[in-house]
């Protein structure tokens, strides 16, 4: 399937479901390479990354464990400023390597904010692992030392991400296409 339509918007197929499992594969081997004896926790991010995850555990494989939380947003009633909650993590963290799990960084607020909370459990270190980084986007300067592949800054669904919650089961990943095309 090259177009795929999702509520008033068409897409386009711009990375094929082989290419991903290529670049998810290569992640893989470098996490099985630099955390090897290290038994890291990977924690992934839902709803987005449940593809991600599912193809990169495939490959992993030295001891490790895997963890699911979400985000939750709300309004901070002092500020204006959106803040983040993890539910979900009933894991102890302290003392563990962690990899974050995400489908795609974009701005970089959502992964500050998770950095930020993850970082007062106490844990030895926190890696970034995420499918898709939109390097133009990006407004916080983030150490993702894994990462999948770089894309332009333009809306994509599909692989786990969505528009509007619809278009997370397609196994390519496909691009709006602009009004005057
Ligand atoms: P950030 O906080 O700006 O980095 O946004 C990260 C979140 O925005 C991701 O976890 C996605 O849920 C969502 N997102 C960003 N870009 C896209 C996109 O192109 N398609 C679908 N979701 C996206």
């Amino acid at each position: 399937m090259n177009r795929i339509k999702i509520k008033d918007k068409e897409f386009t197929i711009s990375i094929t479901g082989e290419q991903i499992q290529r670049e998810v594969k290569r992640v893989a081997d470098e996490i099985n390479r630099d955390l090897a004896g290290k038994n890291p926790l990977f924690l992934s991010v839902l709803n987005g990354s449940f593809m991600f995850t599912a193809d990169l555990m495939r490959n992993i494989t030295i001891p490790c464990e895997v963890t699911f939380v979400k985000l939750a947003s709300y309004q901070r009633a002092t500020t204006t400023g959106k803040v983040k909650e993890v539910l979900g993590l009933s894991e102890d963290i302290s003392d563990r390597t962690v990899v974050i799990v995400e489908d795609i960084v974009d701005t970089g607020l959502t992964m500050e904010r998770l950095l930020e909370t993850l970082g007062t459990r106490n844990p030895k270190e926190i890696h970034i692992a995420t499918l898709l980084v939109k390097p133009e986007k990006l407004r916080i300067d983030l150490d993702i030392k894994y990462v999948a592949m770089r894309i332009p800054n333009d809306f994509i669904v599909g692989y786990g991400l969505d528009y509007d919650g619809f278009g997370r089961n397609y196994s390519n990943i496909y691009t709006v296409v602009s009004e005057n095309e």
